[in-house]
């Protein structure tokens, strides 16, 4: 089963202008650190050579008492923890802004399930999952919830991670500066799949996006050869519709996720496999030895069946 290991996720390459305040910060405390540990160690050794003890008298070797040096000691690292803190609150401002929601409503609410996201475009009521389409070069403000137990988004790239908290909203603001992808992963523990709950972040030009959202926004294609007539007729009788949504037809569940242009996004189940007719089958034919403990059952169907739905699904554009 091809399974895609590569996931590559960076710190210290900021694509967002709030990923670039963290790294601002992050930067300014590793010279400032680096700065105090070689003040330290060249003070030791200073004073280790310019007083060390010619005497065994211990009246002697106690020293003297210097207010001034003692005063300087305490004083000055106080006034540098209260630069750091100065520091660390306005990179904090910048990052998080008090949002208004009276004034802004959000471009995007995700929503966090064991163990996937969710995507709504309220503006346009386009859902996606796990593939996240978002406009790089304006402001975005992002609505995060959670279905069910706590989860943390984080895409280092883009700066800093937010709780996913069941019964509260909690907000994110975001300007991704360039197009591109960007990973990231689900930080904070949220049971057993909690390892492949990844994030893709396709960030794309406004004329990308609203290409994106238009072709989203409509009904899929929906395939129509005889296979895959058969696998949509098995989609809608079996339970399938219990859970999933495909925009145009009666499949309106909402506790999995959206299908309705699922064969446009080039990976399944947050990244673990390769999106393709072949992996589809795969899924539906043992979802629990792929993602164990997912929500999605093990269906009592013959291969035949399961064929079809796979060829119906990957149909979907
Ligand atoms: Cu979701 Cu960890």
């Amino acid at each position: 089963m091809p399974f895609q290991f590569i996931f590559l996720q960076f710190v210290t390459r900021p694509a967002s202008r709030q990923a670039d305040e963290i790294n601002r910060l992050f930067n300014f405390f590793n010279i400032a650190a680096a700065g105090m540990l070689l003040l330290v160690i060249g003070l030791v050794i200073y004073i280790c050579v310019k007083f060390r003890s010619k005497t065994d008298d211990p009246a002697e070797k106690q020293g003297k008492k210097n207010g001034k040096l003692e005063a300087l000691m305490i004083g000055g690292p106080a006034l540098l923890v209260l630069f750091f803190l100065y520091e660390t609150i306005t990179t904090m401002a910048a990052v998080a802004p008090a949002v208004d929601l009276s004034k802004a409503t959000p471009d995007i609410i995700i929503t966090a399930h064991q163990w996937w996201w969710e995507a709504e475009y309220p503006h346009d009521k386009v859902f996606t999952a796990n593939e996240i389409h978002l406009p790089a070069g304006r402001p975005l403000l992002m609505e995060m919830r959670s279905a069910d137990v706590i989860h943390d988004w984080w895409v280092p790239e883009l700066g800093n991670k937010i709780d996913m908290v069941p019964g509260m909203n909690n907000y994110l603001s975001l300007f991704i500066k360039q197009p591109g992808k960007y990973s990231g992963t689900c930080s904070e523990f949220c049971g057993a799949e909690h390892a492949w709950m990844r994030i893709r972040v396709v960030a794309e030009t406004d004329e990308d996006f609203h290409h994106w959202i238009d072709s989203n926004k409509t009904a899929a294609k929906f395939p129509v050869d005889s296979l895959a007539l058969t696998g949509e007729k098995l989609f809608m009788e079996k339970t399938c519709v219990n859970c999933h949504r495909i925009a145009g037809t009666e499949a309106a569940g909402i506790a999995g996720p959206d299908l309705t242009h699922v064969s446009a996004r080039r990976e399944l189940l947050t990244g673990i496999l390769i999106n393709n007719e072949a992996n589809l089958f795969n899924w539906i034919n043992h979802p629990q030895q792929i993602k164990p403990a997912a929500k999605m059952p093990e269906l009592i169907m013959d291969r035949d069946s399961i064929k079809a739905i796979a060829h119906y699904l990957a149909g979907l554009n």
